[in-house]
C-alpha cells in the first residue's frame, strides 16, 4: 500500500525526562541547531514543537539498512521541561502525543520526573520507548558519529562495554520497580509487553539513527487507524505570543483536519469565548524549534500535523491547553461557543 493509498498524518512524538536528561540536545543533533544552548540556565521552561519531514528521517536513518519505507510524511516531535515545577506542562505534552520517548540519563538513571513523567503517558495509555542517553560519557568512550548503536558499542573497549551492560542491567532493574519490563531495543522480542530501551548521545550522535527507525516504525505498524488523516480538526494552544508584523498570535499543535486562512476559529479566552477569523497561517522552517523566534513560512492553508502560529484578532487572553476549533461547513458557532465555555469551567 502506497503512502497516498493510506492517507497518513505525521506523528506526534512528546520528548518527556527528568531534568538535564538531554531531551532538548537530543532534538539539537537531529535538527543541528543549538536550542539548548540559548535556553536560561539551560532549562526548557515551555513546550517546543519542531517538525522533521521524512525526507530527513530517510537521511537520518540510512546507516541502519532498514528501507525504512516511509508511509508519514514526517514527524512532528514535542519538546517538555523536565524541571519539577512544569508538571503541567508535561501533563499537556503527554496529553497530544500519539508516542513519546522518555529520556533517561544512563549515569544517573531512574529520577523524579522520570516516574513522574512514566505515570502521565500510562494515564494516557501512551505508547512510548525510553532513550538511555549520554553513553559517551560511559569512561573511555569511542566516539562514532551518528553511528546505529550496535555498530558503536562493537568498536568499544571491554571496560566500556562492561560498564554498559552494568548501567543498563541496573536501570531495567529500576524501571521493574515502577512495574515496567524493559529490554535493549535489539534484544527486545515482545515489544508489546516489553518497553524498548535505545541507548544515545545527544552529543556525538551514536543511537539516534535508532531511536528515529524505532519511533517510526512504531507509530506506521500499530497506529494506523489513528493516524489515518481526517478533516476533523483538533488542534491544542500551546502558547500565546506577539509575532514581529502579525500582533499577538497563538502557538497551537494541529493533530488533525486542516486549516486555512480566512476560517473562522473559537478559541477559549479568559473572559469567554474568542470567535475570529485566521488572518495568517505561520510555521518555522522544516527542521527548526517554533519557540526560537525566526523566519516564518506563510500557508494558504496546512494539513496535520503540524506546529503553526496563527495571527488572529482577539487572541490576547486565549488559555494555553485547550483546544481550537474550526467552523467547518456544518458546524453551528453557538454549539462551539458552548464547547469552548465547558471546555474552560474544567481548566
Ligand atoms: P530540561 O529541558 O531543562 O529538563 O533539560 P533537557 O532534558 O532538555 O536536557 P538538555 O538538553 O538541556 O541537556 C542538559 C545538559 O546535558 C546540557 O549541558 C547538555 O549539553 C548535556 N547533554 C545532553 N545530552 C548529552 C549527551 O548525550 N552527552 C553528554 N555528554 N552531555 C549531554
Ligand atoms: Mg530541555
Ligand atoms: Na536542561
Amino acid at each position: 500500500v502506497s503512502e497516498s493509498d493510506k492517507n497518513l498524518r505525521s506523528p506526534i512524538c512528546c520528548v518527556m525526562g527528568h531534568v538535564d536528561s538531554g531531551k532538548t540536545k537530543l532534538l539539537d543533533f537531529i535538527r543541528g541547531t543549538n536550542v539548548q544552548k540559548g535556553e536560561a540556565g539551560g532549562i526548557t521552561q515551555q513546550i517546543g514543537a519542531t517538525y522533521f519531514p521524512a525526507g530527513k528521517l530517510r537521511e537520518m536513518t540510512k546507516g541502519l539498512k532498514a528501507d525504512a519505507r516511509l508511509e508519514v510524511p514526517g514527524l512532528l516531535v514535542i519538546d517538555t521541561p523536565g524541571h519539577q515545577s512544569f508538571t503541567n506542562l508535561r501533563s499537556r505534552g503527554s496529553n497530544l502525543c500519539d508516542i513519546a520517548i522518555l529520556v533517561v540519563d544512563i549515569m544517573h538513571g531512574v529520577k523524579d520526573r522520570t516516574i513522574e513523567s512514566l505515570d502521565l503517558l500510562r494515564r494516557n495509555g501512551a505508547d512510548f520507548i525510553v532513550a538511555l542517553n549520554k553513553v559517551d560519557r560511559l569512561y573511555g568512550w569511542k566516539t562514532c558519529g551518528n553511528a546505529p548503536i550496535v555498530e558503536a558499542m562493537k568498536v568499544q573497549s571491554r571496560d566500556v562495554r562492561d560498564e554498559f551492560e552494568r548501567r543498563v542491567s541496573g536501570i531495567i532493574g529500576q524501571f521493574e520497580k515502577q512495574g515496567l519490563s524493559t529490554e535493549l531495543y535489539y534484544k527486545n522480542y515482545d515489544v508489546r509487553e516489553v518497553t524498548s530501551l535505545v541507548p544515545t548521545s545527544a552529543m556525538t550522535g551514536e543511537g539516534i539513527p535508532d531511536l528515529l527507525l524505532l519511533l517510526v516504525q512504531r507509530t506506521q505498524r500499530t497506529m494506523v487507524e489513528k493516524l489515518t488523516f481526517s478533516n476533523q480538526v483538533r488542534c491544542t494552544v500551546l502558547e500565546v505570543k506577539v509575532v514581529e508584523g502579525h500582533g499577538t498570535a497563538i502557538d497551537v499543535v494541529l493533530a488533525n483536519g486542516v486549516l486555512r486562512e480566512g476560517d473562522q476559529i473559537v478559541v477559549c479566552g479568559q473572559q469567554g469565548a474568542i470567535v475570529t477569523t485566521i488572518r495568517a497561517l505561520l510555521t518555522p522552517y522544516p527542521m527548526r524549534e517554533i519557540r526560537v523566534k525566526g523566519a516564518y513560512q506563510q500557508h494558504k492553508e496546512i494539513r496535520a500535523a503540524q506546529c503553526i502560529k496563527i495571527a488572529a484578532h482577539g487572541l490576547e487572553h486565549a488559555i494555553p491547553g485547550t483546544c481550537l476549533y474550526a467552523m467547518g461547513p456544518d458546524d453551528n458557532l453557538e454549539a462551539l461557543k458552548n464547547s469552548v465555555m465547558e471546555e474552560m469551567e474544567s481548566v
